[in-house]
């Protein structure tokens, strides 16, 4: 390997961290073998926080109604085409209840920005899955909102919170949303979360269009210096309704690539082996923990919905047969020489540093 190459992934691994100039070369010159060096560098330091523990979110797909337009995802207010569904109060706390059973202790309510969901709903909905799982951990996946609307809903309970960043590249940013949509405002919603209290989750997708080895580095220097306590990365895949349809999809290479890298930045996060990295590749999951992510997140919505919350397409877990999510997931973590625990999976030493 060039030495250059070894030299920086040693002083990431000891340093936990990069300048920009740095992270542009450490991804715009990666090669098999660095890959090879970052990956058992970022599974040895996470086996010492972690062991072989991978920790499991139960997805509740909440909405498939967005107000939002953004040119990458399925389920954007122009694609007529899209299917829409809203799951209830009862409907979601069904979901937790056989969710609880099957040994999940953090839901994730995800959805569309969908105005139905009001604080009030919201509010109500948290404190009963708290009132009724209080061992449980409640993450909202919701987009953006109001600072006020953050913060009622964490009074009411409600843990973590999850927020892709998209792209710490504002120009980049404009390239992938609809000119109503602001970067700084996402940006904003990030410090709003993270005053309030809340765990905060950041992330962006790999090989998204106008993505360049630039507009990564600044993603990892922005995740170096902002410390969320979990990152979600993804491969971009396109949507048959979207203007992104021909585009091409990210790669399992350069997302594992990059869990590595997110690893030794930051040692405790919470990275997730996502469902986009099992759909673009059949054993992407079990390559991402092997690379150094810690967490997967079956989807424990209900089956007759899951067609309808296509962000992307061939999005895997969407048929009949995927009903156990719980337990495909479990048997392939086991089959890499991994255990998923039944825990709420917090961070371990929680924003280090602070504590
Ligand atoms: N491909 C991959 N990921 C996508 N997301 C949205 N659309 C796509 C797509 N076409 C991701 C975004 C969003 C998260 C919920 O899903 O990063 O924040
Ligand atoms: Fe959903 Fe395997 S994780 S079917």
């Amino acid at each position: 390997m060039a030495a250059d190459l070894e030299k920086l992934i040693r002083k990431l691994s000891s340093t936990h961290s990069l300048s920009f100039e740095e992270y542009a070369s450490l991804i715009s010159d990666r090669t098999p073998e660095a890959a090879e060096m970052l990956s058992a560098e970022a599974v040895r330091i996470r086996r010492q926080i972690y062991g072989n523990d991978v920790y499991v979110r139960g997805l509740i797909e909440i909405s498939s109604y967005c107000k939002n337009d953004c040119l990458y995802c399925g389920i954007r207010r122009s694609n007529t085409d899209a299917e829409r569904y809203r799951l209830t109060v009862d409907e979601i706390l069904e979901c937790c209840n056989e969710g609880y059973g099957l040994g999940f202790r953090t839901f994730v309510l995800q959805g569309g920005e969908d105005r139905y969901y009001t604080d009030e709903l919201l509010c109500n909905l948290i404190r009963k899955i708290k009132a009724a799982y209080p061992d449980c951990a409640v993450t909202l996946s919701l987009g953006e909102r109001g600072y006020d609307s953050f913060r009622r809903l964490y009074d009411a309970g409600a843990d973590r919170y999850l927020l892709r960043h998209e792209t710490a590249d504002s120009e980049h940013y404009g390239k992938l949303h609809p000119p109503e949509m602001s970067w700084e405002n996402r940006m904003q919603c990030l410090h709003d979360l993270r005053d309030i209290g809340y765990q905060v989750g950041c992330g962006f997708m790999v090989g998204s269009p106008y993505q360049t080895a630039h507009t990564l580095a600044k993603d990892l220097r922005f995740i170096e210096e902002f410390k969320p306590e979990m990152c979600g990365i993804g491969p971009f895949i396109p949507h048959h309704e979207t203007p992104f349809r021909s585009e091409s999809s990210g790669t399992t290479e350069l997302t594992c690539y990059l869990l590595s890298v997110l690893r030794l930045i930051n040692p405790p996060m919470l990275i997730p082996a996502t469902t986009a990295l099992g759909t673009i590749d059949p054993l992407g999951r079990e390559k991402g923990i092997q690379a150094g992510a810690n967490v997967v997140m079956p989807n424990l919505s209900p089956v007759r919905v899951r067609k309808k919350y296509e962000l992307y397409d061939n999005k895997i877990c969407t048929g009949e047969e995927s009903a156990q999510c719980r337990s495909c997931l479990s048997q392939r973590m086991q089959s890499i020489g991994y255990r998923v625990t039944v825990s709420r999976g917090d961070a371990k030493n929680f924003r280090k540093g602070e504590q």
